[in-house]
Parts: structure tokens; sequence; C-alpha cells
């Protein structure tokens, strides 16, 4: 009896916050707070304008308290202003990597600085909140202390089986599972399966999951080296969502270039943590052109993402997976070895057509495509990347990657360059 009164009190409330109707679901993406300490208000306008422009909602601010990156303040602020112009929301993401279950006050504070805002994300009422990991952060007393601030808390949660009986307030869970992986960091071969994402939904019952998207993950860094292997994800892991229909997604990430998974543009003034070495020359917009039609699919419950214009995306790795680079102290990063060297494209389509993809010194190879979004892969070899689609004879679509790709290299980079016709 209490469950079912319960569940028709989640179904009322859903019904009345409107959080479940047909094209509103919400669309987050991941933004890295710590490293744009000297954005200005216009630096994030131009990050919101980009989202917007493919029905991103908001940004889920990444950020650690005070004590070590005193400008987390500030960079909020300018990022809530921003929204506001815009008509854009934002929650705040507590990095538990910084942050303690002991920062109860703290967060209490922050949450109430900004729940009013016009530009606070709200799911079910209350002002959303999230977390990297802190699975431990105990809710209820963030609850307690804001009273009839109402909030709605939907952290980053590591065992998806402590959901089957919470005891920290929380009201949903986001998953950190968007690579193929047994758990850890382990890496295991691909492609990306729905195993973890089934595991929180079954024990969440009735809560809300707040899925992962991510295109992509490559990191290069003394303290952690390794390449989940992603490959057709950028396509691939949308299409699980169409499927799965989770009441949040958030893309993972906007702008964590350490991490290879950034969609936004180049962000020039961002600070330098060192993945410069392998994102600078490496754009991903044309990944947020390919996510625009899933996005809105997700947003109205449809199995297939709408194409209303012929297009191209493509993407492809510097170098084949076992080259050995000349200068790199860290060595090859772990999982490479499980990566295929082969080229990737997307084609969208409004009818069927031919796609005609050259892929260095090999031969030119042609596939039938259908209309929709398709990702075929092709034999990668060394040289320049040339992609064409014809229609009835008559080609619509050509061009070739900035980039070529090269049997040399300095220092490892499994980093994805995107383009796009
Ligand atoms: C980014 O920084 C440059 C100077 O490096 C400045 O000219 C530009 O206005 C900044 N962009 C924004 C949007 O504030
Ligand atoms: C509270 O918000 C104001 C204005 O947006 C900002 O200046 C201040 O730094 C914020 N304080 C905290 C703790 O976030
Ligand atoms: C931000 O600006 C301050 C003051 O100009 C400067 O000292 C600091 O190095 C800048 N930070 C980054 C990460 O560029
Ligand atoms: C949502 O609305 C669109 C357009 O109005 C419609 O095509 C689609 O079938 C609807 N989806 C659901 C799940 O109701
Ligand atoms: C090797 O890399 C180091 C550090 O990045 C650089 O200073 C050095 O010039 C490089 N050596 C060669 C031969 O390119
Ligand atoms: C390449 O395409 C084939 C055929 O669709 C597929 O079986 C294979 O998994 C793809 N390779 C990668 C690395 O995605």
């Amino acid at each position: 009896m209490i469950n079912a009164l319960a569940t028709l009190a989640g179904l009322l409330s859903l019904a009345t916050t409107g959080v479940a109707q047909n094209g509103t679901k919400p669309v987050y993406a991941h933004f890295m707070v710590g490293i744009v300490e000297n954005f200005t208000v216009e630096d994030w306008k131009t990050d919101i304008e980009q989202a917007q422009g493919i029905g991103i909602d908001g940004f889920a601010l990444n950020c650690a308290p005070p004590r070590i990156d005193d400008y987390t303040p500030k960079q909020l602020a300018n990022a809530y202003a921003a929204a506001e112009e815009l008509d854009f929301k934002m929650f705040i993401s507590f990095d538990f990597a910084y942050w303690s279950t002991g920062d109860t006050e703290l967060i209490v504070d922050f949450l109430a600085n900004y729940s009013s805002s016009p530009a606070q994300a709200y799911y079910d009422g209350g002002a959303l909140v999230s977390t990297f990991v802190g699975d431990s952060m105990d809710w209820n007393a963030v609850k307690d202390a804001l009273g009839d601030q109402k909030i709605t808390a939907i952290p980053m949660i590591q065992d998806p089986g402590s959901l089957a009986n919470p005891t920290t307030g929380l009201d949903g869970a986001f998953s950190w599972y968007a690579w193929p992986t047994d758990g850890g960091n382990s890496v295991i071969e691909g492609p990306m399966t729905t195993v973890w994402d089934d595991k929180f939904l079954e024990n969440l019952g009735e809560m809300p999951y707040m899925a992962p998207v991510s295109p992509w993950f490559f990191t290069h860094f003394n303290t952690k080296n390794w390449v989940f292997i992603c490959e057709e994800q950028p396509t691939h892991r949308w299409e699980q969502m169409l499927k799965m229909k989770p009441e949040l997604i958030e893309i993972i990430s906007w702008n964590d270039f350490g991490e290879s998974h950034y969609i936004s543009g180049d962000q020039p003034n961002h600070s330098d943590d060192g993945s410069s070495a392998w994102a600078d020359g490496f754009p991903h917009d044309a990944w947020r052109t390919l996510m625009k039609p899933y996005i809105a699919a997700y947003k109205m419950g449809a199995e297939n993402p709408q194409v209303d214009e012929d297009q191209l995306v493509y993407w492809y790795r510097p170098t084949p997976w076992n080259v050995e680079c000349s200068n790199d102290t860290l060595g090859a990063p772990r999982g490479r070895e499980l990566l295929d060297d082969v080229v990737f494209v997307s084609t969208l389509l409004t009818e069927a057509a031919e796609l005609t993809v050259t892929s260095g010194g090999q031969d030119p190879v042609t596939v039938a495509v259908e209309a929709g979004i398709h990702t075929s892969n092709f034999t990668m070899g060394v040289g320049v990347q040339k992609f064409s689609v014809s229609r009835g004879g008559t080609e619509i679509l050509s061009g070739e990657g900035e980039m070529e790709i090269s049997d040399k290299c300095e220092s490892y980079n499994y980093n994805a360059y995107v383009g796009s016709l």
C-alpha cells in the first residue's frame, strides 16, 4: 500500500511538473569549471550558444571547493549570469575528488545561493544537484538544512547495487560508466553495452536515471594513461539511448579536453592542464552536428533520428594503434591494442546514397547507405582521408580531412580528429 501510494504520488508529481512530457526530456552536458579560471560572462555565453545550437538544455558544473580553486564561486556566478541572459540552465556537480562528505554546510551555502536563480535546472520540483563520486554524501542532511528550498539529488553512484536500499536521501542516480569497462578504469573490448545502465535501472525502480553519453576517451597524463574502446560509440550510444529512454541524459563531456571527450569548440580562453598536447588541432565540433538529431529524437521519445539535410561526419585517429612514438616518456596508453585500425563515417541522409572512402594508400571503397544516420568503417590507410557521397550517379558531398594519418609520431595520441562535409 505504501509503495502503491508512493508510485501514485510519483506519477502525479510527474504530471504536474511536466518532467516527462513529450519533447521536454532534459539533456545536460558535463562542464569542467576547473579549466575556466579566467572565463568572462561572454566566454560562457559563447559556449552556451554552441550547446543550445544542438538542443542541450544546460551544463552540469563540475567544480572543486574554493579551498582548492578560489575562483569556483566567481565562475559559478558567471555561469548562472550568462545562462540567465540566454534562457539556459545550470546545476552544480560537486566533484568529490575534492569535496568531502564533511562539507555539508558549504554545499548547502552553494545550493542556497543559486536555487532561486531562473537559470537553475529543476527536476521533479526540486533544484537539481549532482556529483562526481561522493557516493556516501548525506543528502538528507543537505535537505534538512535547506528546509523548504527543495532539491532533487541525482548524484553519481559507483555501485548500482547500493541503489536497491539507498539511505543517503538521493532522488535518482547518475552513472559514470560511459565507456566499455568491467568497473573502475578497466579497459575491455568494445562496443559499449548497456550492462551498467541495466543495473542502475533495475535497482532504481521508480527513481530517475541520468544516463551518461560520451563519444570518446583518451587520456595521457602521468597519473592516468589509457584509452577506452569507443570507436562507433558517437552514434552507437545514442541509439542505445533512443531505445532505453532514460529520464535524463548527461553528455560526458562539454569541455574535458584531458579525457578527449569534449564536444565544445576549442574554448580559446580555457587554461591548459597539459592536455593541449593531444587536444590542440583535434576539433570535435562535428560530433555536435551528429548529436543534434539524436537529442531531438530522445526528447520526442522517437526511436530514430530525423534527418533534414544530407551531411557526413567522419572521425579517425592520427596513427595506426601499434606505431611506436619516438619521444614519449610516459609510454603507450593502456588498452591501445584493442583498437581497430579503421576510419569511421556517419552519413546523415534524407534518401539512400552511395558512400566512397579512400583512406590513404587503400583502394577506394564504395558502400550503399540507407536514409537516416548510419555509421560505417573502412580499413585505415596512411595518408590523406577522402570522403564522397553520390546519389543517382551525382556527387552530392565530397571532401578530405585536414589531418593526414601518419605512421610516425613523437608522442602517443589516440584522440579523434573529427570533421564534416
Ligand atoms: C577570450 O580571450 C581573448 C583574449 O585572449 C579576448 O579577446 C576575447 O574577448 C575572449 N573571449 C571572450 C568571449 O571573452
Ligand atoms: C553567491 O552568489 C553571488 C552572486 O551570484 C556570488 O557573487 C557569490 O560568490 C556566491 N557565493 C557562493 C558561495 O557561491
Ligand atoms: C588567470 O588570470 C590571472 C591574472 O591575470 C593570471 O595570473 C593567471 O595565470 C590566469 N590563469 C590561467 C589559468 O590562465
Ligand atoms: C512526441 O511528439 C511527436 C511530434 O509531436 C510525435 O511524432 C511523437 O510520436 C511523440 N512521441 C511520443 C512518445 O509521444
Ligand atoms: C622530446 O620532447 C621533449 C619534451 O617535450 C622536447 O623538449 C624535445 O625537444 C623533444 N626531442 C625531440 C628530438 O624532438
Ligand atoms: C566496423 O563495421 C562492421 C560492420 O558493420 C562491424 O561489425 C564492426 O564492429 C565495426 N568496427 C568497429 C571497430 O566498430
